[in-house]
């Protein structure tokens, strides 16, 4: 494969930061690994600063003494363009919401957007939610909202759903006692599967429907929501509640995940 100069470094930065990384176990040291920013974002990131914290794991258990105006920390995993986030954090001026998101063109729109509206109560991270324990302490988070993730239909793939054990394991590590998912889904295979999975891991569910707005529009909807809404797609909606017997990471890696593809489902 030819790559040109810049590719290159970049390339090679890439791959050293991943074995030193490694080698000195940082994810689990409370570092977080975050991608280089994108040279065309870098402006418009500085402009968003306000909003965006930077070091996230100096914040690890002090969200709200660092915060001290808010008595709730909500957490939104894959903010995406941050409709939701915004809408939510505005109707919840009592609560600091922390928002994730690894694909930073989406970030910095989502960003753009809480700075235009002038909605203080949100902090934006730029890192993947596999590395959400390292930005949040044990039990800090009330609420963790999930919106329309990524299916992953292919069954060599479903560890990445961000419904699979794995990262269930690590919600129930930073969430409150009976602290609270939200999941809502256009994709019914996703939805059926991630039951299971919910089940599985110990999790009460509660509030369970595969018709969110049969009767009329309900709560807040995100970006991708309103376009399925508009097309007459029915959503998936459930409630999580961690209960005494929820896994955690203590409980050691989750068993592989086989034959889990999800016949019919399509990837966002
Ligand atoms: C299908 S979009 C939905 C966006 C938004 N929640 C909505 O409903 O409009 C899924 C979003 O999750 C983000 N995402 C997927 N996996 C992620 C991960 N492991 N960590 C952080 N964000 C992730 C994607 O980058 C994408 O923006």
């Amino acid at each position: 494969m030819l790559v040109s100069g810049m590719q290159g470094i970049i390339l090679l930065d890439a791959v050293w930061l991943s074995v030193y990384y490694k080698a000195h176990n940082l994810k689990q040291s409370g570092i977080v690994m975050r991608m280089r920013r994108k040279p065309n974002l870098e402006l418009r990131f500085e402009q968003c600063a306000a909003v965006l914290a930077e070091n996230p794991e100096e914040y690890r258990g002090q969200w709200l003494k660092k915060y001290g105006q808010y008595r709730h920390l909500y957490l939104e995993i894959g903010c995406g363009k941050g409709k939701f986030t915004v809408e939510t954090a505005r109707s919840n001026p009592d609560t600091l919401f922390v928002a994730v998101e690894k694909v930073q063109s989406a970030l910095v729109m989502a960003m753009e957007r809480a700075q235009k509206n002038g909605v203080g109560n949100i902090v934006f991270i730029d890192c993947d939610a596999a590395n959400i324990a390292s930005v949040f302490a044990h039990g800090e988070v009330e609420r963790i909202y999930l919106n329309f993730c990524d299916p992953w239909p292919k069954s060599r793939d479903a560890k990445f759903r961000l419904t699979a054990p794995s990262f269930l394991r690590s919600y129930a590590d930073i969430l409150a006692a009976n602290g609270v998912i939200c999941f809502k889904t256009d994709n019914t295979p996703l939805f059926t599967w991630s039951v299971g999975i919910l089940q599985e891991e110990g999790w009460h569910l509660q509030a369970v429907t595969n018709d969110l707005h049969h009767d009329g529009p309900q709560g807040v909807m995100t970006d991708y929501e309103e376009r399925f809404y508009q097309q007459g797609l029915p959503i998936n909606r459930l409630e999580a509640v961690k209960t005494a017997e929820v896994k955690t990471c203590a409980d050691g890696t989750p068993p592989r995940l086989r034959n889990a593809a999800l016949s019919d489902a399509r990837n966002c």
